[in-house]
C-alpha cells in the first residue's frame, strides 16, 4: 500500500534537529526547511551554527544566551517556546532549530506544540541526527543482539524504574541529575551519589560505565570515557563528560563452554 502523507496546510512553525556535529549533521530536509523561514531560532553550541543559517537567507536569533547562571530551567525553556511562537504570529513560517533531534529530551519542543496547538498555528517536525546516534556510532555497537535501554537519569532514579542488566543501558542527562538549576560550573561530588547509589540496586559497584561525549566538529574526536560506576561522582567533576553514559550489560557465563559473553 503506497501511504503518501495527506496534504496539510503549510506549517507556520517548523521544530528542525540539526544533529550533533554542528552544521555537518545539517539533512538537506533541515537546510530546505531554514531557507524558507522568516526568522529561525536557535539553539546550538556548535561552531559556526547560527552564521550558517543566516547564510542560507533567514534573519536568525540565538537563543543560547537564555541559559542565563542558576535560572531555573523552565524559565529559560518556557522563554525559548514564548519567543519562537510570538515571531510566528508576527510573521510565518519560522523555525526552532536545536542540536540534536527535537524530539530526544526537548522540552520547549513540548511547550511550542501545546501553545501552536491553543492558537491555531500549523507545526512540522523535523528529525536531526540524535546522541543516540552517534554513540551507536562511537561505541561500534548495533542494539540486534543484547537490545538497548535508554533512560533519563532524574527519571529514572525518581520514577525508580527497574533497569534489565543484562540488556545494555543508555542514560541521558547525567550533567543535569536532580538540578532544576542551570549552571556553567562542575557538577559537584555528592549530587550523584542517588544516582550510583540506584544503580548499584542493578549492577556491582564495579561494574564499568562508558562516558561517551560524542563529537560536536569535524576536527574534534568523541571523548570516550570508562569508568567503574562507584568513580562516577568523581569523574563528572573532574573529566571531560557530555552527560551521556553507556552501561554494557552485565556478562553471563555462557552455559556449556564457560566462556563470557562480550560486552563492549
Ligand atoms: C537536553 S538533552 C538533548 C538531546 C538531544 N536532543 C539529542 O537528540 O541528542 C541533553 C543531553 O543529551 C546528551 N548529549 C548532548 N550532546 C551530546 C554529545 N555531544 N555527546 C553525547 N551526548 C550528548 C547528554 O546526555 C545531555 O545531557
Amino acid at each position: 500500500v503506497t501511504n503518501f502523507a495527506e496534504p496539510t496546510r503549510a506549517p507556520d512553525i517548523y521544530i528542525v534537529g540539526l544533529g550533533i556535529k554542528s552544521v555537518q549533521h545539517l539533512t538537506l530536509e533541515a537546510v530546505g526547511v531554514l531557507q524558507i523561514c522568516k526568522k529561525v531560532l536557535v539553539v546550538d553550541h556548535g561552531f559556526g551554527v547560527p552564521d550558517f543559517i543566516r547564510e542560507l537567507g533567514p534573519e536568525v536569533i540565538d537563543l543560547i544566551p537564555e541559559y542565563r547562571e542558576g535560572q531555573h530551567r523552565l524559565i529559560t525553556y518556557e522563554t525559548m517556546a514564548a519567543k519562537v511562537v510570538n515571531e510566528a504570529m508576527r510573521a510565518s513560517p519560522v523555525a526552532f532549530a536545536i542540536y540534536g533531534h527535537p524530539n530526544w529530551l526537548v522540552f520547549p519542543t513540548e511547550l511550542i506544540t501545546e501553545a501552536a496547538h491553543l492558537l491555531g498555528l500549523a507545526v512540522e517536525v523535523i528529525a536531526g541526527i540524535s546522541c543516540i546516534d552517534t554513540l551507536v556510532l562511537e561505541l561500534g555497537i548495533d542494539p540486534a543482539t543484547h537490545g538497548l535501554q535508554i533512560f533519563e537519569a532524574s527519571g529514572l532514579v525518581i520514577g525508580e524504574v527497574d533497569i534489565n542488566a543484562s540488556v545494555p543501558c543508555v542514560i541521558l542527562q547525567v550533567d543535569a541529575f536532580k538540578t532544576e538549576r542551570y549552571s556553567r560550573s562542575r557538577i559537584d561530588r555528592e549530587r550523584l551519589n542517588p544516582l550510583c547509589d540506584y544503580l548499584f540496586r542493578f549492577y556491582p559497584a564495579d561494574h564499568e560505565v562508558i562516558s561517551v561525549y560524542s563529537s560536536t566538529h569535524a576536527l574534534l574526536r568523541p571523548v570516550i570515557r570508562r569508568y567503574r560506576i562507584d568513580d562516577l561522582p568523581r569523574a563528572f567533576a573532574e573529566d571531560t563528560v557530555s552527560g551521556t553514559l553507556y552501561l554494557p550489560q552485565v556478562l553471563r557465563v555462557a552455559p556449556g563452554d564457560g566462556r563470557e559473553e562480550r560486552g563492549v
